[in-house]
């Protein structure tokens, strides 16, 4: 069985990495044998941004780096796709698996469906009904041109099958980033990014980079001026993405002392940095997950969320876009003890040798 996966971007590199481990314990002691070749498209190129969590998570260097980064979303989409389309020739994988919603996943899994390669996907079903963001119109339509369907949360599952996707292709498996998050979190405690940024006391943590958030000059004043106020009751770290960076610094926002603005960080830093904080606000779909794991308030900073479960289950919450919401949200966290979440259904480190264990049931059987 001859299986190809990508990875572009930096929420995909935590979703690869149990995978890349589980298909090698699996070849250790069981047949048929998965070749397993891992494309790296480059949508993110920085070390901090990707060659880190490489190393960090211990994913096998990639076989074939595609060496596709920034542009427009039609340039790096149209670069990933003509770039991967010989990949897919030359290797006549049996399988394309991409994970999660990004312009890699997409540009992947539509030259590999157009080849007649069965196309898989991870984290499949995730909706937050907003047609604005490019990543839900990503989901929808790798969804609908994929053979086999693993999803996270039940909803997602729901989902699909609202859409018309029939249910001997979908599988509830689990998530495969809180593998990761739950194979690195002892490693992580030992990371002493708290005294390398000489944080004393409480704080909180900020991620922004939601082009709907970020790339309009009104809404990135808007934003900064609720966080600037925020800081008054809790000093903030805020690990800027490179967009972010740029838009900040085209539009001059003043930033408040007490927020202080860091490189992005690596994957057990951050994690680190999220399991000691009092709070977290943030844009971030996977944040949304990893602090309702780790029992962290998390105040997400959209209208929608595609993940739900992080509501119903967790300790995450959706704050309207509206300054006084954000710093009344906020405040009232601060004031609270801490909501105890619950653990969502199979988020148990187990995913992603759940998903292998089926992939082996289907290879022999055809499309
Ligand atoms: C992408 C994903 C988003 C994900 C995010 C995580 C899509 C549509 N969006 O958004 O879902 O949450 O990654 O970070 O795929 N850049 C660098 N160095 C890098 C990577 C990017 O400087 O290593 C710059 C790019 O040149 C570009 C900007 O950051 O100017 C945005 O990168 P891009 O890949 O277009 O999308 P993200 O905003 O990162």
């Amino acid at each position: 069985m001859k299986l190809i996966s990508v990875a572009g971007a930096r929420p995909n590199f935590m979703k690869i990495a149990p995978l890349a481990d589980a298909i090698i314990a699996h070849n250790a002691t069981s047949s048929p044998f998965i070749e397993h070749i891992l494309v790296h498209t480059g949508q993110h190129y920085d070390r901090q941004m990707s060659d880190l969590f490489f190393k960090e998570l211990g994913i096998p260097e990639p076989d074939i780096n595609l060496g596709v980064g920034g542009g427009s979303h039609a340039v790096q989409t149209a670069e990933i796709m003509k770039g991967i389309e010989p990949v897919l020739l030359e290797h006549r994988p049996d399988y394309l698996l991409v994970v999660g919603d990004v312009n890699s996943t997409i540009a992947c899994a539509l030259v590999a469906v157009k080849l007649g390669i069965r196309v898989i996907h991870v984290e499949a079903g995730l909706r937050s009904g907003d047609r604005g963001m490019p990543e839900e119109i990503n989901r929808v339509l790798t969804d609908a041109i994929s053979d086999i369907l693993f999803t996270t949360e039940s909803g997602a599952t729901e989902n699909l099958l609202r859409e018309g996707v029939s249910a001997d292709k979908i599988h509830f498996t689990g998530n495969v980033m809180i593998d990761t998050l739950l194979a690195h979190r002892a490693r992580a405690e030992q990371s002493d990014i708290l005294q390398r940024l000489g944080v004393v006391g409480e704080y909180g943590v900020v991620t922004l980079h939601r082009p709907s958030n970020v790339d309009d000059p009104g809404q990135l004043a808007m934003l900064v001026a609720a966080l600037n106020e925020v800081s008054v009751d809790l000093p903030l770290l805020f690990p800027v993405h490179p967009r972010t960076r740029s838009r900040l610094e085209e539009h001059s926002i003043r930033i408040a002392e007490r927020i202080r603005l860091v490189e992005p960080l690596g994957y057990l830093d951050f994690l680190k940095l999220q399991s000691s904080a009092r709070l977290v606000m943030t844009d971030s779909g996977g944040i949304q997950e990893e602090t309702t794991v780790l029992g962290v308030p998390c105040l997400t900073l959209r209208d929608s969320t595609e993940r739900p479960v992080t509501v119903t289950h967790g300790t995450n919450r959706l704050v309207p876009l509206v300054r006084e919401s954000i710093v009344a949200a906020a405040r009232r966290t601060l004031s609270q003890e801490p909501i105890k979440g619950r653990m969502p259904e199979l988020w148990d480190g187990g995913a992603a040798e759940r998903i292998v264990a089926i992939l082996v049931n289907y290879a022999g059987k055809g499309p």
